[in-house]
């Protein structure tokens, strides 16, 4: 399997409306597809971590990039992987992850990781450790 992270500069005018609309085909299409990740959003850039098998993630990574709800699409890490990290999310989203705009603003700029921004990986990438609630998926927020 394969596990991309890829950070983006959202579309200014995006309104909340849009992120729920992603968020429900995300996980329409992710169930379909045997797709697992991530969904973060701070009023800028989005960072998404998406995991399944390889040529499906990556048809996956083609059509978000073709997506015009934001732009500038950086890839900041992508690995095989043996175990999903999001193994019970179809799409997680997390909108209170606003503390690391000014790094996620940095990634979509230049790619590059520093240290900090291992960390904010690692804090990133624990959300999946988290359980999805026995009424069902988590509400869209
Ligand atoms: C930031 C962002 C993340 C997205 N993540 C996914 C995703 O994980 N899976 C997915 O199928 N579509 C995702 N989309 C939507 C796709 O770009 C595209 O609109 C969708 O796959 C089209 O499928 P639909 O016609 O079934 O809605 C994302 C879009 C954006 C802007």
């Amino acid at each position: 399997m394969l596990s991309v992270i890829y950070v983006s500069v959202a579309d200014p005018l995006l309104s909340f409306a849009d992120i729920q609309l992603i968020l429900a085909s995300a996980r329409r299409n992710n169930e379909r597809d045997a797709l697992t990740g991530a969904l973060i959003y701070n009023g800028n850039n989005f960072m998404q971590l998406l995991e399944g098998p390889a040529d499906r993630v990556d048809a996956c990574l083609e059509a978000i990039r073709e997506d015009t709800r934001h732009g500038g699409m950086v890839e900041i890490r992508r690995r095989t992987i043996d175990r999903r990290d999001f193994a019970e999310w179809s799409m997680l989203y997390e909108p209170d992850f606003e503390e690391h705009a000014d790094g996620l603003a940095r990634l979509a700029a230049n790619g590059g990781l520093d240290a900090d921004d291992e960390r904010m990986l690692g804090n990133f990438i624990a959300l999946g450790r988290r359980r999805p609630s026995a009424a069902g998926p988590a509400p869209l927020q």
